[in-house]
């Protein structure tokens, strides 16, 4: 077991090593928010055009569109001021089998336009245009609320030519090609900002999304006076730090090991979001299985024997890290399942793998999270900071730990974990509800500001 540990000793990450990590990431984020530098940076800290978190007296039925992984959902939601709660009134789901996920955008959005369709029929919706959010949870640069143009696919999606094109432009060609009902505008929104925005409605000190599920990301509020790219100075603006993409100009090197270079190498997208492929669910079952394989050629497990599936890319999924990391029962019962011939020290020795490489995942993540924490308490010249985070993904919710490493790494800062309930569905209604109420108050703002007008000219 020494000479296993000695193998695993590339993937411990000392807290020293985690520092390092976040003051490169906050000088990769200063770097995608200027003006001259964003456009080569690897973290794109791209702009969402929203513009504030909700304040509790949001309301109204909304629909909601959320594709970021293997399935399209629509939902109708409704926002209960009363109760303080959104509802989920009904909602469908359309499985987006493998040959669409690569196929042609016009395939892709096809299913999607049927997909609504159907939930619209079946809801009785179509004369009603209510106001819609789409989570699309892939990286787009917004020019607007309404207009977001895919900079790439990312989490095994390569659908033809949807990149550098308007996704809601994509969409309403898809409805009208169709003919048989239409759609209003839609709100434009990444997961990180939906689940920022459905925990923000429970709780208004939650000023951070984070995802860690299939894939990796983060958004957060940031002063507008240091979103160079959006013209205006007072106010915050969420951004959407896209930090999958960290490493993706090689700062991250010292700490790949040759597992993630092989992952990245064999990965439909390679060279592309580096710090994601260390982290996310699409990615920790396939680093497990190469150190297996690894362990075993050097005859340090299984008696040196590979079984057939072990050899399989991709066939050692993420879920059996935490089954494995659960007990040893099951790791035992996943190497039967593998085809593997294993005796007791062998089992140990893979749960080892599987928890070296799961910590490395929240180890990582919480110096990413610790990085923006730590960027707002600076951003509001406060001594200390107390926030909170909204969650997603089953790799967090399967591996929480990450909120151990967080006291070291933004020790100023007081952090609290919300997990959402569904924030990439209802989360897109909640930005929705919020611009409503906005242009709202901005109406009624300059009514007001009228009736001043004429009261002076009636003074004068
Ligand atoms: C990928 C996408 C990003 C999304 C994240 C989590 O990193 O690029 O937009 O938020 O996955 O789903």
């Amino acid at each position: 077991e020494v000479i296993v540990v000695k193998h695993l000793e590339p993937f411990r990450l000392s807290l020293e090593k985690l520092k390092e990590v976040s003051t490169r990431l906050r000088k990769d984020m200063i770097r995608g928010l200027g003006k001259h530098t964003h456009h080569r940076a690897a973290v794109k800290m791209l702009p969402t055009f929203v513009r504030a978190t909700p304040d509790g007296t949001e309301k109204g039925d909304f629909l909601a569109l959320d594709l970021g992984g293997t399935n399209f959902r629509v939902l109708h939601v409704r926002v209960m001021e009363e109760e303080q709660k959104m509802v989920k009134m009904d909602s469908q789901l359309c499985a987006i089998p493998q040959e669409i996920m690569l196929g042609t955008g016009e395939q892709l959005f096809d299913h999607i336009a049927a997909c609504l369709s159907e939930f619209l029929d079946s809801q009785n919706l179509k004369g009603q245009t209510l106001p819609m959010g789409f989570t699309f949870s892939f990286p787009c640069e917004q020019k607007e609320i309404d207009k977001s143009i895919l900079i790439r696919w990312t989490k095994g999606f390569n659908c033809s030519g949807v990149e550098g094109e308007d996704v809601v432009k994509l969409l309403k060609e898809a409805i009208h090609r169709r003919g048989d009902y239409d759609i209003s505008s839609v709100a434009m929104v990444n997961d990180t900002v939906g689940t920022m925005m459905s925990c923000g409605y429970r709780d208004q000190t939650c000023e951070i999304g984070m995802i860690i599920g299939t894939g990796t990301n983060a958004c957060y509020m940031e002063e507008m006076k240091n979103v160079k790219r959006v013209e205006g100075e007072d106010g915050q603006m969420c951004i959407n730090t896209e930090w999958g993409g960290f490493g993706d100009d090689g700062s991250l090197e010292d700490i790949l090991t040759e597992f993630d270079k092989v992952v990245d190498r064999t990965s439909i997208n390679p060279g592309v979001h580096t710090f994601e492929k260390m982290i996310s669910g699409m990615y920790l079952g396939e680093i497990v299985r190469l150190v297996l394989m690894k362990l075993t050629e050097k005859k340090l497990l299984f008696k040196g024997e590979v079984s057939e599936a072990l050899r399989t890319k991709e066939t050692f999924e993420t879920k059996f890290i935490s089954m494995i990391e659960d007990g040893l029962e099951n790791a035992k019962k996943i190497l039967t399942e593998l085809g593997l011939t294993w005796d007791l020290v062998d089992a140990r020795v893979v749960r080892l793998v599987c928890e070296t490489i799961s910590s490395r995942s929240a180890r990582l993540c919480a110096a990413a999270l610790a990085t923006i924490v730590d960027r707002i308490r600076a951003n509001r010249g406060l001594p200390h900071l107390k926030t909170t985070v909204g969650v997603d993904g089953t790799v967090y919710k399967k591996h929480p730990k990450m909120q151990l490493s967080m006291h070291f790494l933004a020790p100023d800062c007081k952090i609290k974990f919300l997990v959402s309930e569904d924030g990439s569905g209802k989360g897109a209604a909640m930005v929705t509800a919020v611009a409503q109420r906005l242009a709202l108050q901005s109406r009624l703002l300059e009514e007001s500001d009228g009736e001043e007008d004429e009261e002076e000219k009636v003074r004068s």
